[in-house]
């Protein structure tokens, strides 16, 4: 009977049955936490430093801070705490609030940091009246109010930037040992038919954090609301809690698979942030006092008149306040901070940049042959195919089912002779089979999480009864990175990437579809720590398991080939510092034009966020996308960084050949746009493992005083040369599309028509359904590939046309970077990243490091100069000690000067002096 019920769930979570079943998901009042915390809203903070305990040693201050009963005449101490706070490079401060002494040690985030984060110096100015104000060696400044307790961080002009505890919700639960009698609620909770233990009790944390000047804030995806997030005050919470939401809904402040706790604040005056370093369950509610959903009598009261001021809250589960503060004062400085805390992704193997082709499921050797051999008779260009669950003998992952995949080897031969590679998927979850060998390591080791009494967890999914390998402890980690070796995973090479899906993790009958929080991780044991102190809950870990699953999964790539090749992993859970392992993809979507837009808005959260490679399934995973919308949404993926198109079981084929002729012509023609780019795109990832930039940019990064910018999450930047809005309505003949940087006489081209446009703010852009808005910067040089060949691997040696569109000075900058697309030798400086300059007397091409060289064999074949008034008489191509005259041609009507067959060649540097 059990199992059926199991079944059940089981099949309606693939079948078709619309719309998310929210009773399935926690709101706020069912949360105990969130519930208990939201209606906390104290008029004065109980916390309090004591300003004799302070000690600044190196860049931290500590000291002492107790909670008093404010209600009590004598202000009785409640309880003590250690407060640490630490200046650290960038302009970024960390503030940690731990109990001085708790029951059983608090969990601290283990694995969301890029290691240790750098020091800055710190200096205490005064302390006095009972405030303390201290510096760091740029300048910035931080105060701390010692009763009741607020800290106050200052920009370089010496304005607050960020308030910590304005309005008293700074709150740790202390651990407390249970007393006789006590009332149920704080020591187990009930959701559905599932029972929480709750052995600790109440352990949550909170603060508020306050972004004076701010218009708007940004960031803490995943959810599928606006960019710009908004007030919660008359509704949920933004939620933060990885989830497997079947069908999950639009508009939503709901969580799903992805949570990274950081929060962006923008206004015309600065940018700031704060990371939220914890990873249990975790609410946050914002107020902007500025959209018109909060009384004025409020505003005035908060803001002393002043609209511009963004309020929020963190609150969470279990953990200690772990709160980095980052101030900017750019957009562009506020991402690269939290870059920095996180880790930059490295540069990806260049496959994954190009174009991927899934579904669930190719479902045999002949399938992927024919799906591999229609983009050669069709003239698509694609690198990859995908192998989803139904590849495996029934769900054991790391096998293959013997009949349907019989030659896997070979298969993937076929597929890497035309320069193509396979990725096939691993779910974190391990089928409970006798005489399956992962199952009988994991049980006959204890690798497997535990229950809340110390047994081998076992949930439902894919496979049936199943259990979770505990990544927490080091054996197990290391046991499943072995797993990935080519001699454990017969029929893969180094050609075989990994999908890492359902990490959340996603447990059909569990409740809100995942693990008890109760469930058992490993911790390092340590001398005098048993019972309650010699394991994590799940509740303590939850939103960074899929972290420590793709972690394993990139040691066991990078260990299968001697740490020779960069892994592709994509995953599902997210969690602050995934993009240092793996790209990430927005889930199960439908085939509906609200998912294709909200694909800009998550993917440039996301990217905000540190996890610039991502992408959204390509037509959508539900239902089946109608020719219109299938080409609109081919022309948007062409321009995300993970371009896949991918779909579930039960919905109709759909690869490109399949629609009619015209509507295959056009996602041949999106394919072609993303491969012709495929080098720019390689260039943005290479740039930002360096300076840690978003590779997809809001606008109003490179345009932060232009208040326009600040809610535009439909187009969006890509590095900082071309504009992209795509196209996501049906039926529409023109889009608005805004053009930044009217303040400094931006000019922005067409980069089908080279037809410029003045920045002056919104324009109409006609649009045919072949039509893809893009425009590229005035003053910019973005390298094509135009010869188009069936994957990116075969264009390796191709030639470049370099597009430089001129600003008003008559000037353009561009960058290339060229590896071997695959390995770590450009570690060993085996790589050209160039500078691209054109002037009016001269274009150049010159190496940023010249230890570094890369012997590509592509040139230039063409020059295309955009916006060219007066034409140079003569051009001539000095390289090395070779001068050569060039030809060009002028295309009066649009000002397009073409320089054919320059002939340059990449390898080393060159330049082209024109005259007059
Ligand atoms: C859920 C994933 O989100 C989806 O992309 C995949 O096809 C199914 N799991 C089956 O593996």
């Amino acid at each position: 009977m059990k199992t059926l019920g199991l079944l059940l769930v089981a099949l309606l979570s693939i079948s078709g049955i619309s719309g998310v079943d929210r009773n399935n998901f926690k709101t706020c009042d069912q949360s105990g936490f969130c519930k208990r915390l939201r209606a906390l809203k104290p008029e004065k903070s109980q916390y309090s430093l004591n300003v004799d305990t302070v000690i600044v040693h190196g860049n931290v201050l500590s000291a002492e801070v107790v909670t008093v009963d404010t209600e009590s005449e004598k202000k009785t101490v409640l309880w003590h705490y250690a407060l640490k706070l630490s200046a650290l490079a960038d302009g970024t401060f960390r503030v940690e609030l731990d109990e001085a002494d708790p029951l059983y040690p608090r969990y601290r985030t283990q694995l969301a940091l890029d290691g240790e984060p750098k020091p800055d110096g710190l200096k205490l100015v005064s302390n006095e009246q009972g405030k303390l104000t201290l510096i760091n060696s740029q300048g910035h400044k931080v105060i701390i109010t010692s009763e009741p307790l607020k800290f106050e961080f200052l920009d370089l002009a010496g304005d607050v930037a960020v308030v910590l505890n304005e309005n008293s919700q700074l709150l740790v639960e202390p651990l407390r040992v249970r007393r006789e009698k006590e009332d149920e609620t704080a020591w187990s909770e009930n959701f559905k038919s599932h029972h929480d233990s709750k052995p600790r009790g109440n352990e949550a944390v909170s603060l508020d954090i306050s972004f004076p000047d701010a218009d708007h804030v940004y960031g803490i995806p995943e959810h599928t609301d606006k960019f710009s997030l908004r007030t919660t005050s008359s509704g949920e919470p933004y939620r933060l809690y990885n989830l497997d939401v079947f069908e999950y809904e639009l508009d939503s402040r709901m969580a799903i698979y992805g949570a990274v706790p950081v929060l962006y604040s923008h206004g015309a005056k600065r940018s700031a942030a704060v990371f939220w370093h914890n990873s249990a369950e975790t609410w946050v509610d914002v107020v902007n006092y500025a959209d018109g959903t909060v009384v004025s009598s409020l505003v005035n009261l908060v803001t002393g008149g002043h609209k511009r001021r963004v309020d929020a809250r963190f609150m969470s589960e279990s953990g200690i306040i772990d709160a980095f503060v980052m101030l900017g004062p750019s957009p562009s400085d506020v991402f690269r901070q939290y870059a920095t805390l996180t880790g930059p992704a490295p540069i990806p193997p260049k496959f994954s940049l190009a174009y991927h082709q899934s579904r669930w499921n190719y479902v045999d050797e002949a399938d992927v042959r024919g799906v591999d051999d229609n983009f050669d008779a069709h003239d698509i260009p694609a690198d990859v195919v995908w192998l989803d669950i139904e590849y495996t003998d029934r769900k054991k992952y790391f096998t293959w089912d013997a009949e349907k995949f019989p030659h896997p080897a070979e298969m993937v031969a076929n597929l890497t002779a035309k320069g193509r590679k396979l990725v096939v998927i691993i779910d974190p979850h391990i089928k409970r089979e006798a005489g399956y060998f992962l199952h009988e390591d994991a049980t006959d080791n204890g690798y497997y999480v535990k229950d809340k009494d110390g047994k081998d967890y076992e949930g439902w999914c894919w496979p049936g009864s199943s259990s979770y390998l505990d990544f927490f402890n080091p054996v197990v980690s290391k046991y499943y990175a072995e797993r990935y070796r080519f001699e454990n995973f017969p029929g893969t090479s180094k050609d075989v990437h990994i999908w890492n899906d359902m990490n959340e993790p996603s447990v059909f009958n569990g409740p809100e579809i995942t693990m008890p929080k109760d469930c058992r991780h490993y911790k390092p044991p340590q001398d005098g720590q048993d019972g309650l102190a010699s394991f994590w809950e799940h509740r303590h870990v939850h939103n960074e398991y899929g972290l420590w699953n793709i972690r394993a999964t990139h040691d066991g790539m990078r260990l299968r080939s001697d740490h020779k090749y960069r892994p592709f992993i994509l995953t599902r859970s997210t969690f602050a510092g995934t993009q240092r392992y793996a790209a990430v993809w927005t889930g199960d979507n439908a085939a509906e034009w609200g998912f294709l837009a909200v694909s800009v808005p998550m993917c440039l959260s996301l990217a905000a966020s540190g996890v610039s490679f991502c992408g959204s399934d390509v037509g959508g995973f539900f239902k089946y996308p109608e020719a219109e919308l299938m080409t609109r949404w081919y022309q948007a993926g062409a321009f995300q960084a993970f371009f896949r198109a991918h779909s579930h079981i039960e919905t109709k084929r759909r690869e490109p050949w399949l629609y009619d002729p015209a509507t295959a012509a056009l996602l041949r023609d999106a394919n072609r746009r993303r491969y012709a780019l495929i080098d720019y795109w390689y260039t943005l990832f290479y740039e930002h493992s360096i300076d840690k930039l978003p590779v997809m940019r809001p606008l109003f990064q490179h345009y932060p005083k232009e208040e326009e910018t600040f809610t535009i999450d439909d187009q969006y930047l890509l590095g900082d040369k071309l504009l992209v809005r795509p196209v996501v309505e049906p039926g529409v003949s023109s889009v608005k599309v805004y053009l930044p940087g009217a303040a400094s006489h931006t000019l922005w081209y067409d980069v089908d028509t080279y037809q410029a446009h003045a920045a002056a703010g919104w324009l109409n852009q006609p649009v045919t359904i072949s039509k893809i808005p893009v425009y590229q910067r005035g003053g910019s040089i973005v390298p094509r590939k135009e010869r188009v060949r069936r994957s990116s691997a075969l264009m390796a040696d191709d030639p470049y046309t370099l597009i430089v569109a001129l600003d008003h000075n008559k000037t353009a900058h561009g960058s290339l970077y060229i590896d071997d697309g695959e390995t770590y030798e450009y570690r060993n400086n085996k790589y050209i990243y160039a500078k691209i300059a054109f002037e009016p007397n001269v274009m150049t091409y010159t190496f940023v490091n010249d230890q570094a060289s890369y012997p590509t064999r592509s040139w230039v074949e063409r020059i295309v100069i955009a916006g060219i008034k007066t034409p140079p008489k003569t051009a001539k191509l000095n390289q090395g000690d070779k001068q050569v005259p060039l030809q060009m041609t002028l295309h009066k009507g649009n000002d397009v000067l073409v320089i054919r067959k320059p002939g340059a060649i990449m390898a080393l540097s060159w330049s082209i002096a024109f005259s007059y």
